[in-house]
């Protein structure tokens, strides 16, 4: 989990991202601004009231927090785009199955004040780079447009028209979202036949929509990713304007994200801040990515050195290990009187270096040195260990 957190802020600072952190709670009307009608702010919201009558609801995502810390801030008074990133525990009423917490952490990045598709994109390969750093290869973008104010009312009464005219045949979820939130009727993954020949946005995209949708596409595949159109895609948050996009795992199933995101023009407006305030951003499921993430990646290998024994030289790697550390040197020995072979086995797990006490080198005032990770092994003298291990780290 350290290592993951640590590999998702590095890689967003080297974009130039800062890190912020907002409190896990924040007051309920900060999120019923992500829209009335999604399950996160519906039913899904853990909300309560203080002492003092104040309505509270612990954050089950982090851009409205974001959002609310970009407008009390006056962040849109700096220099723009603002680019920020955020790392914590989310909490969802939802009912627990696997990779689907009740708590789950979030890793996540956001761009205030640019309207163009570079930074669409940009948030992209954020979000592409961080997954190819935990070992997960080759991530399909799953992208769509789900239009502006000028272009979407046209295609959700179109929607809804081609809907009413099946309504009868619609599962009971559907039968509400007709109501409440059309576009979302596309989620369903019951009503999946008679979604195949409903109208497809694409074709009530504005020019600026659909020039933005073109734009982004290309710069995704001319940075080297691969993007497939999901007509489908509308995502269940309902801060969304133009862009939205996720990213599976073959291990997960089709049905659950590594992380989703878009574009949320009118969020921070709604929250008091500007009138025009463009912003983009993601949300990774940090539980997801551990899930489908590359077997040795989980492993922290910071420990560095392993003091190994032969029998009887327990106490001689006891102050070994500890000479090492007081150098300043990660480094541990056997606490479990464990044989030779089996304080092998676990250096081999989490070090970088193993030193073997005992045997013929002792007898010389030496030790062995296996550099695990080039497969190499030296004698060196016992008194130049720590020095060794200074000029290496
Ligand atoms: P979201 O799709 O609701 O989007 O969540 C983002 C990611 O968090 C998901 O793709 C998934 O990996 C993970 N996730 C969500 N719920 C759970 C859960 N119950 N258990 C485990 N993992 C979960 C958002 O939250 C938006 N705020 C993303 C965003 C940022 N849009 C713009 N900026």
């Amino acid at each position: 989990m350290e290592k993951m957190r640590r590999t998702a802020i590095d890689t967003a600072q080297a974009y130039g991202y800062q890190l912020v952190e907002t409190p896990v709670f924040e007051q309920t009307p900060v999120f019923l601004r992500v829209g009335e009608s999604t399950d996160i702010v519906q039913h899904e919201r853990y909300s309560f009231t203080d002492v003092g009558g104040v309505d509270l609801t612990l954050r089950p995502e982090g851009t409205a927090a974001i959002a609310r810390a970009y407008v009390e801030n006056g962040l849109y008074n700096k220099p723009q785009p603002v680019r920020m990133c955020y790392y914590g525990p989310m909490f969802r009423r939802e009912k627990p199955q696997a990779l689907r917490y009740r708590q789950h952490t979030q890793f996540g990045a956001e761009i205030y004040g640019s309207v163009e598709p570079e930074a669409d994109a940009e948030i992209i390969l954020l979000a592409c780079s961080v997954v190819e750093k935990v070992g997960l290869h080759s991530p399909v973008v799953r992208l769509n447009s789900i239009g502006c104010s000028e272009c979407r009312p046209r295609y959700r009464e179109s929607l809804i028209a081609y809907y009413e005219g099946r309504r009868s045949d619609l599962c009971e979820d559907c039968q509400i979202r007709l109501q409440t939130n059309p576009l979302r009727l596309l989620d369903c993954k019951i009503d999946v036949g008679i979604r195949s020949l409903a109208p497809d946005i694409k074709d009530y995209w504005c020019e600026d929509c659909r020039r933005h949708y073109g734009r982004l596409a290309e710069l995704l595949s001319e940075a080297g990713r691969e993007v497939v159109r999901d007509p489908y895609l509308v995502r269940g948050l309902d801060y969304y304007t133009r862009t939205v996009f996720e990213i599976g795992h073959p291990s997960l199933g089709d049905q659950t994200a590594l992380f989703g995101g878009g574009r949320y023009d009118g969020l921070a407006t709604t929250l008091d801040g500007p009138a025009a305030t463009p912003a983009v951003g993601f949300g990774m499921g940090i539980e997801r990515m551990l899930s489908a993430a590359d077997k040795d990646f989980g492993l922290d290998r910071t420990l560095s050195v392993y003091v190994a024994h032969l029998p009887g030289y327990n106490t001689q790697a006891f102050i070994i290990s500890e000479g090492l550390r007081q150098g300043q040197i990660a480094a541990e020995a056997d606490l479990m009187d464990r044989s030779l072979k089996a304080q092998l086995r676990d250096a081999s797990r989490r070090s970088h270096y193993v030193v073997i006490v005992g045997g013929q080198e002792w007898a010389e005032g030496s030790a062995a040195v296996k550099d695990l990770r080039r497969n190499e092994q030296k004698t060196v003298p016992v008194d130049e260990l720590l020095d060794y291990f200074r000029r290496r780290d």
